[in-house]
């Protein structure tokens, strides 16, 4: 039979709300102006990327990219491959990869390196989420929302097996048997 998920409030939607404003803030004083690309790693980033570019009042552009690692389960295979491709070109614009989360490094890395080699005129990361905790590739993270635990976290567009996508609070799923 299968174990039931448990699931505890790590993160509240008002706290989420909080940090997105802030980051907002961080992200408006260095690119007003600038007319910058964000960058949304599908599928986690799409609500975070959705708030945030509500609260960032200059104009931009956004598109997205989606890559796998993961496949089914909790644990990346290493293996990154791009399954979406973006539709801007990067060379010359002020990019900013908007993710979910960081957790062993392997995917942004890679997104990192595979933007880089497209000459952007400036790459930054912003991440709600950082779980330093799980890293096997050095990754420097530009504008943060929050240090979280190592505990697999589910919700505001964090999923397990494509579910949990929809819940407004960020939650750490433990299963019981
Ligand atoms: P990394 O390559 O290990 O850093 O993992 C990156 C991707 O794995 C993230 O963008 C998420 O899509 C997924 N991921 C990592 N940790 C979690 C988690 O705790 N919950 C849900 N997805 C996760
Ligand atoms: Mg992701």
């Amino acid at each position: 039979m299968d174990s039931q998920p448990i699931l505890h409030i790590l993160l509240t939607k008002e706290e989420i709300e909080a940090a997105v404003k802030r980051l907002a803030a961080e992200i408006k004083e260095n690119y007003q102006g600038k007319y910058p690309l964000l960058i949304g790693v599908l599928k986690g980033s799409f609500m975070f990327m959705a708030d945030l570019i509500r609260q960032l009042d200059f104009p931009l552009e956004v598109d997205f990219i989606r890559l796998s690692s993961y496949g089914r389960g909790k644990e990346t295979s290493g293996r990154i491959k791009v399954v979406q491709y973006l539709h801007s070109q990067i060379k010359g614009r002020d990019v900013l990869v908007i993710e979910d989360i960081v957790d062993t490094g392997i995917t942004t890395g890679f997104l990192l390196d595979y933007l880089h080699k497209k000459k952007p005129a400036s790459l930054r990361l912003c991440t709600l989420t950082d779980k330093p905790s799980r890293r096997r590739a050095p990754v420097t993270i530009d504008y943060l929302g929050f240090t979280v635990p190592n505990k697999f976290l589910v919700g505001y567009g964090l999923d397990l097996n494509e579910k949990f996508r929809n819940l407004p609070d960020i939650c750490v799923l433990e299963e019981e048997s």
